[in-house]
């Protein structure tokens, strides 16, 4: 069995529907959890029906039900968490319970339930400033907000439980994530682009636009969650991005090409920066690419093209919000 936990969040309902539809996971069945504290119970109507799923309302600090729960486990998919700086900031007790305290009874009942591995996503939060540009695994970490030191409790808890019980865990350093999936996450800055192009309104940038970051497109990252289940990457951290990075204004400008491909006339607009620092961040991604063979199937420009198409159809269906901003 895989549990999945975060089932109706934006990668963790994705991933059940993928999993779903590759050979080499056919005899496995999946148990999806969610307290939908920010995924809409809805959005497990996203998810496929197939009597391999089944899914459930839980709560990952509820360690009786946990208990129950991952008897038969495997693999531990856990992406079930209050994600991103600002929910953090916003609510640290939450978010201390949920990510940190969470993890812990997730890895703790894993051990106790002869789990084999234990799949954690990271985030390049992490690393907090990075010199010379280029994020590599064998960095000092250094996180200057919450949710980046939270994630950073958890990467030592992972690997803490793989020296101490063998559980073999494998922490995933994902960088920004994009691309439709089951939904659109719309308050990510592809999907918001691509939104406002499509309904005629201007593309915002906070700041100057020269902020970098490496983009990582929702195929890729489920590419990533099948190729871990490996001998060579248990107890690893890997850095889990495409490779490919770009400014604010480079996916703004590809955003309005695709748009005028399309008869759009789209503009943007600069306003006040958010940030106090605008921040560039590369990723590295050689141990990733050497150890599991990963090769990313979008560069940014493929990806923003595949998203563009897909949320052009999601558009067509109606604007819906899938999500809950904490
Ligand atoms: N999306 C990204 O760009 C990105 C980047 C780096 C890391 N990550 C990490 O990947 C994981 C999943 O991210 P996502 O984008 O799918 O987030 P998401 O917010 O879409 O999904 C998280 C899900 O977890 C559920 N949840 C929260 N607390 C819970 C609890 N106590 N019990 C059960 N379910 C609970 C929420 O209701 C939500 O549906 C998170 O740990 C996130 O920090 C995401």
């Amino acid at each position: 069995m895989i549990l999945v936990t975060g089932a109706a969040g934006y990668i963790g309902g994705y991933l059940i529907n993928k999993l779903l539809e590759d050979d080499k996971f056919a005899d496995y069945e999946i148990i999806g959890i969610d307290n939908f504290i920010v995924g809409y119970r809805e959005n497990y109507d996203l998810i496929k029906k197939d009597k391999r799923v089944k899914l459930l309302e839980g709560d990952i600090t509820d360690k009786d039900s946990l208990k129950e729960l991952i008897r038969d486990v495997e693999i531990v998919y856990h992406l079930a968490a209050i994600s991103g700086v600002n929910a953090c900031n916003n609510h640290p007790d939450l978010a201390l319970k949920i990510n940190v305290e969470g993890t812990l009874n997730l890895l703790e009942e894993s051990v106790k339930n002869n789990v084999e591995y234990f799949v954690f996503p990271s985030s390049c939060a992490v690393y907090g400033n990075v010199k010379d540009e280029i994020a590599r695994e064998d960095m000092k970490i250094e996180p200057l907000n919450k949710y980046g030191a939270m994630k950073a409790s958890c990467e030592a808890l992972c690997n803490a439980y793989y020296h101490s019980y063998g559980l073999k865990t494998v922490v995933l350093r994902f960088t920004n994530i994009y691309g439709v999936g089951n939904y659109p996450k719309w308050r990510t800055v592809v999907a918001n682009f691509i939104k406002r192009a499509l309904s005629k309104e201007p593309l915002i940038i906070h700041g100057s636009g020269e902020q970098k970051r490496d983009f990582i497109h929702i195929d890729d990252v489920i590419e990533i969650y099948k190729l871990v289940i490996n001998k060579n990457a248990e107890g690893e951290t890997f850095n889990a991005g495409s490779g490919y990075t770009a400014t604010i204004k480079e996916l703004a400008d590809i955003v309005c090409k695709i748009a005028m491909e399309k008869g759009l006339n789209p503009e943007i607009k600069f306003i006040e920066k958010r940030e106090a620092k605008e921040r560039f961040i590369s990723y590295d991604i050689t141990k990733i690419k050497e150890k599991l063979n990963f090769k990313p199937k979008y560069d940014v420009e493929s990806g923003i093209r595949k998203t563009f198409n897909d949320i052009e159809n999601i558009l067509k269906k109606g604007f819906r919000e899938y999500q809950r901003v904490l």
